[in-house]
């Protein structure tokens, strides 16, 4: 989504500038393309060299420097942005924007540019609340400037507060956010995640190796095109992403409950969690003591909530996940057909790259149709995506 992206990045001067690093081999990584602009104070924080490595282009610091303009002007910069982000955003650099100035490289480039403006503050917790500054942020929200708001914690200044630069991955998240089409505005995406805890006594459970990022990856990326999102989890050690109803569950029951109770208002329902097929028969209210040589635990199966969706389906797309070991189109067919699917994302789970617990997945697509479309190994994030492109591609059928 990000690859080949134009973003400019400005740096302003305050202790979170050496943050900026870390944001800028984030965005590249993704496959962005970033230039640097650093403002006077920035460089008293952290050398142009530093971004300069890290993102592989020249970086801006001077308005009138004969050998930067030459490179490339800052009206070459402003227009050849598809997004400008400013992280961290300093209380003067956001009060300059607010009042219409431009008197350096970063004010400047502000000012000329056509592109979707990101700031990111991060400062002392009373100059953040001061109320000039809240006016500032204000007068630049209804202006279309965007925000992600500072942390509440502990700032270097010593203060305990709001303040802290947000965190570089809901950065990147929101650079994306802004960056993509609102394809599916309009839809509630019903999203299920990681796996069910099923328990056996107070501190042992039935569970898989599913970790969660599947799901979560397509929660996030339907949000970031507009779409409403209600993303349903099991135990996962993945933060609850922003702008996204997150109900956290442990059991299938439990997951059942929350799917089948949101489903009326819900126009895609997304199921990529790795529901505990069966759950032990009855919980012992004790932790079970080792009393005997051997144990057998008898299990009973699990309610198949995509099952019970497809029964009352209605206008609703239902689209499922087919992890297998063997025979993995037929098996995927199986279940497109035996729950009353419109897709169903088939992976075989024990080919390199896919599967549970990494970021990558090798997947086969298959339709209503029959039609199979093989995608090649791609991240999770992308894999998201072409399954809600898939999703418009069935809306319009
Ligand atoms: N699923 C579900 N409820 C269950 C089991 C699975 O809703 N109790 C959903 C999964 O979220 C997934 C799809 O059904 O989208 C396929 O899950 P999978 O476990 O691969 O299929 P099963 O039908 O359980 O078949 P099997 O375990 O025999 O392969």
């Amino acid at each position: 989504m990000l690859k080949g992206r134009k973003i400019v990045l400005g740096v302003t001067g305050g202790i979170a500038a050496y943050k900026a690093a870390e944001l800028v081999r984030e965005l590249v990584r993704a496959g962005a393309e970033v230039f640097v602009v650093m403002t006077r104070n920035a460089q008293a924080f952290i050398t142009p060299l530093t971004f300069q490595t890290l993102s592989g282009h020249s970086v801006t610091t001077e308005l009138f420097s004969l050998t930067e303009e030459s490179e490339i002007g800052h009206i070459a910069l402003a227009d050849r942005a598809e997004l400008l982000a400013i992280a961290p955003a300093t209380a003067n650099i956001i009060g300059k924007i607010a009042a219409g100035i431009a008197d350096d490289i970063l004010t400047t480039i502000v000012m000329a540019t056509k592109a979707p403006v990101l700031l990111a503050p991060a400062m002392n917790v009373h100059m953040w609340e001061n109320p000039i500054c809240q006016e500032n942020i204000q007068k630049l929200r209804s202006r279309g400037f965007h925000f992600i708001d500072p942390e509440a914690g502990e700032l270097a200044c010593g203060y305990e507060g709001k303040g802290r630069l947000a965190e570089i991955p809901a950065i990147v998240e929101e650079i994306r956010s802004i960056l993509s089409p609102k394809d599916l505005s309009g839809e509630t995406l019903l999203v299920t995640a990681g796996p069910t805890e099923e328990p056996i006594d107070p501190v042992r459970f039935l569970s898989n190796r599913s970790s969660g990022k599947m799901g979560f990856a397509v929660a996030r990326a339907a949000r970031r095109r507009g779409a409403q999102v209600i993303l349903v989890s099991g135990p996962s050690a993945l933060p609850a992403p922003s702008g996204v109803k997150f109900i956290p569950v442990r059991t299938a029951s439990e997951m059942r409950e929350a799917v089948l109770g949101s489903l009326p208002g819900v126009s895609t329902l997304v199921m990529a969690a790795a529901v505990s097929d069966y759950r032990p028969k009855g919980t012992s209210p004790e932790k079970i003591k080792k009393s005997r040589a051997e144990l057998s635990l008898p299990l009973e199966l699990n309610p198949d909530i995509l099952h019970e969706a497809g029964q009352r389906k209605e206008k609703r797309l239902l689209i499922g996940f087919a992890a297998e070991t063997e025979s993995l189109l037929a098996n995927a067919r199986k279940k497109l057909a035996e729950k009353n699917l419109d897709l169903i994302v088939a992976n075989d789970v024990r080919l390199p790259g896919a599967g549970f617990q990494v970021d990558t997945n090798v997947a086969k697509l298959i339709d209503r149709s029959g039609k199979v479309e093989e995608l090649p190994l791609m991240s999770k994030e992308d894999l998201a995506d072409c399954v809600l492109d898939r999703v418009l591609l069935l809306r319009s059928a």
